[in-house]
């Protein structure tokens, strides 16, 4: 009896050397352990792991069916003033300068050498690829129409790139004749609608002049429900350098390109932005505008405006 009992007591292993030691903890042919337990032993534990990881699973994919039941990928289920992009769209620009450098709003050239604005006709090339090949990207295109000013903004309409002319890339954005194309684009806000400022009597006060006697010298009135654009020198030494301004193939974005609502296809309206013969030598700050009731215009926040600098020498 008094002997049994000492058994349960923990009896030091033999003495065994560094190597015979490690030998049997792999394989111990008295007892038929690997590596410190029986076939048994490790049959359980890989069975409660399958187990317990199914179970896992089971439970990330009943989660992931409930979160897909909530969403649509169509349609974003915060929009507008719910959503934290809101419901004041940004205006951006391309080209834009290199990654590297993503501070930076510099647009920057020698127009004398191609090497040298190759990279920004390049990247233009690059951003207006989908343009020239409507559906290229989202394998549709076949929607895409060709929209006129009386079109409800319910169809995918077609930007025609032969609109652009000094501005296409036949012609090198007009890159190597000093005279540069900056291509302007209005975010997209899915349900977004502009109201429109197509009452040439009540025009905001801060609106550039030439771009009021544009709308009132627009006298089809379907021709002015559009989102207007204007471009400025910011500071009187910029405004004296930035030369004449085009705007192609129109002056702002038509009404029948919104709202965006994410159609097979979309393309968003472009305006490019012709400087016909901006200053050599010296840097122009510019600022656009995109012009409706509901665009305010805050530079800090980037909603409404873009400023870019500009460089040709
Ligand atoms: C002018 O714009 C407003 C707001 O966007 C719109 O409701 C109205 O129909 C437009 N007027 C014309 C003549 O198209």
């Amino acid at each position: 009896m008094a002997e049994k009992k000492a058994e349960q007591f923990y009896t030091p292993p033999p003495k065994l050397g560094k190597w015979e030691g490690f030998r049997i903890f792999i394989w111990n042919s008295e007892t038929h352990q690997f590596l410190g337990r029986t076939g048994a032993s490790w049959g359980k534990i890989l069975l409660f792991y399958v187990i317990f990881y199914c179970g896992l699973i089971g439970f990330f994919v009943a989660m992931m069916v409930v979160f897909y039941q909530t969403i649509d990928m169509k349609i974003p289920k915060w929009q507008q003033d719910k959503s934290v992009i809101g419901n004041n769209p940004g205006l951006g620009f391309r080209p834009m300068p290199p990654e590297s450098n993503v501070e930076s709003t510099l647009i920057w050239y020698r127009a004398n050498d191609e090497q040298n604005y190759k990279y920004w006709t390049e990247e233009l090339d690059k951003f207006l690829e989908v343009y020239k090949h409507p559906g290229s990207v989202s394998g549709e295109g076949k929607n895409i129409v060709d929209c006129d000013k009386t079109d409800p903004g319910d169809k995918v309409c077609y930007v025609d790139p032969k609109e652009w002319s000094y501005c296409s890339s036949e012609n090198h954005y007009s890159y190597h004749r000093s005279a540069p194309c900056i291509f302007l684009k209005l975010n997209k806000i899915y349900g977004w609608v502009p109201e429109y400022y197509n009452d040439s009597d009540s025009l905001p006060g801060k609106m550039p002049k030439d771009l009021k006697d544009h709308i009132k010298d627009t006298t089809d009135p379907r021709e002015r429900n559009t989102v207007w654009v204007s471009c400025e020198g910011e500071n009187p030494a910029d405004v004296e350098n930035i030369g004449p301004i085009q705007y192609i193939p129109r002056r702002g974005f038509p009404g029948y390109f919104f709202p965006f609502t994410n159609k097979e296809g979309y393309l968003s309206p472009l305006v490019a932005v012709w400087f016909e013969r901006p200053k050599t030598g010296v840097l122009i700050n510019i600022e656009c505008k995109a012009w409706a009731h509901n665009v305010r215009h805050d530079r800090a926040e980037r909603r409404g405006s873009v400023h870019f600098e500009l460089m040709v020498d």
